[in-house]
């Protein structure tokens, strides 16, 4: 038996393919709203049932109760506003109760939205509940702050996926749920990451291994920050560890088509609820998960599941403490199973990190695997000469 998704059903806003052609003559004429490539992925994991039980953007009155409870209007925990902003004058032509028709940035046709409710929101409150900052050098805040001032609220229906840079990749909760029920795993291990695959993620995936039937890693491919290392980059960097350091059985990896939000906290328990909708019955949250800067203490996107029940997440968190390499272990440990003090630990900031593959230098082996760090310190390479 599969994990039950969020909600308890699997939403799925695709229409079937017999009725496309139909559904995109007629929405040909409709007024039309472009999507951002934030709002592309959104529509994207409504659509696939990532973001169940949502079947559309939120209305005024749910989000007010996320923004202020980290709950849906009918209770069900939902920590992140999902929105469909856009500008004022845009907003003043369409009226409630009309169809729209919703395009991708180039004007591609992606589904259609009926307007059940526009309304203007408080960006300040927002920022403040969702990412505890209105500082706008916070990346998530400052995507809020450029956006639209009007949301769009409405169920929606998808005529087509956005294209997907990772097609052998599963990113689809209704396959990951079936790959999952076919290999027989009853207790699956979920793993988000933002980053290519450290020493020190590599030993929490092998500690949640030890007790898990699967595991499931699960990258975030949609958009990031731009000092973020590509997807792609990342993407070659997880092949080749996985490929060489776990066994294939026991593994699968995938992608996550959202977009980043950083909000810490907030953005760790959305993770934890969209991996129980992928299916996985257990969720890895470690140091600063999702976080940015020095916005959130190390271990409060930990603490915050507390705040909630079990039963109501419905996903196991997996805490982890900061995981490092020990000289005088000789090995990775946390604080939990090291006695040594931090002058033994090999730690590296991602800025540290950054800047040594800019400079073409190799991460030391404690940090990072050698085929890892190769590939990194080539795409630097690539990435400095193509900006040259
Ligand atoms: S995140 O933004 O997706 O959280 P990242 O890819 O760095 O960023 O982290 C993926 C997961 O690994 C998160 O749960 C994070 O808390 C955890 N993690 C990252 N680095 C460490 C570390 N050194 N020790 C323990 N957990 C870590």
């Amino acid at each position: 038996m599969t994990i039950a998704p969020h909600g308890g059903t699997l939403v799925r806003r695709l229409i079937a393919e017999g009725a496309l052609p139909e559904a995109l003559a007629e929405a040909e004429s409709l007024p039309a709203v472009t999507l951002s490539d934030w709002s592309v992925s959104d529509l994207d994991l409504i659509a696939i049932g990532g973001f169940s039980p949502l079947t559309g953007f939120l209305g005024s009155r749910d989000y007010q109760s996320v923004v202020h409870e980290m709950r849906l209007q009918n209770g069900q925990v939902w920590p992140i506003p999902i929105t469909l902003p856009v500008d004022r004058e845009l907003a003043g032509r369409l009226k409630e109760g009309q169809s729209i028709a919703l395009r991708g940035p180039d004007g591609t046709l992606l589904g259609r939205m009926e307007l059940a409710e526009k309304y203007t929101y408080d960006k300040e409150t927002e920022a403040l509940k969702v990412y505890r900052t209105t500082d706008p050098a916070h990346p998530g805040v400052a995507r809020l702050l450029q956006q639209g001032e009007v949301l769009l609220a409405g169920e929606v229906q998808v005529f087509r996926r956005p294209p997907r840079a990772f097609p052998d990749l599963p990113d689809d909760p209704a396959v990951t749920r079936a790959l999952f029920a076919e290999r027989g795993w009853r207790r699956v291990v979920a793993f988000q990451t933002r980053n290519p695959i450290h020493r020190a993620h590599e030993y929490i995936l092998k500690t949640a291994l030890e007790i898990a039937d699967g595991l499931f890693v699960q990258p975030l491919v949609g958009p990031t920050k731009e000092d973020d290392i590509p997807a792609p980059v990342r993407v070659r960097s997880y092949r080749v560890l996985l490929d060489r350091y776990f066994p294939a059985g026991r593994v699968i990896l995938g992608a996550y088509p959202a977009a980043m939000r950083y909000a810490g906290p907030r953005e760790a328990i959305l993770h934890a609820l969209v991996r129980k909708n992928y299916g996985c019955t257990h969720f890895i949250v470690g140091r600063d998960h999702a976080g940015v800067g020095n916005y959130y203490g190390t271990y409060d996107a930990q603490k915050l599941f507390d705040r909630f029940g079990l039963e109501e997440l419905g996903i196991v968190p997996l805490k982890f403490e900061n995981a490092f390499y020990c000289t005088r272990c000789g090995g990775m440990a946390t604080t939990r199973t090291c006695p040594h003090g931090a002058e033994h630990h090999v730690v590296l900031s991602g800025t540290k990190v950054r800047a040594m593959l800019a400079r073409g230098e190799m991460p030391p082996p404690e940090f990072t695997r050698p085929e890892v760090a190769r590939i990194l310190v080539e795409a630097a390479r690539e990435a400095r000469a193509a900006g040259d």
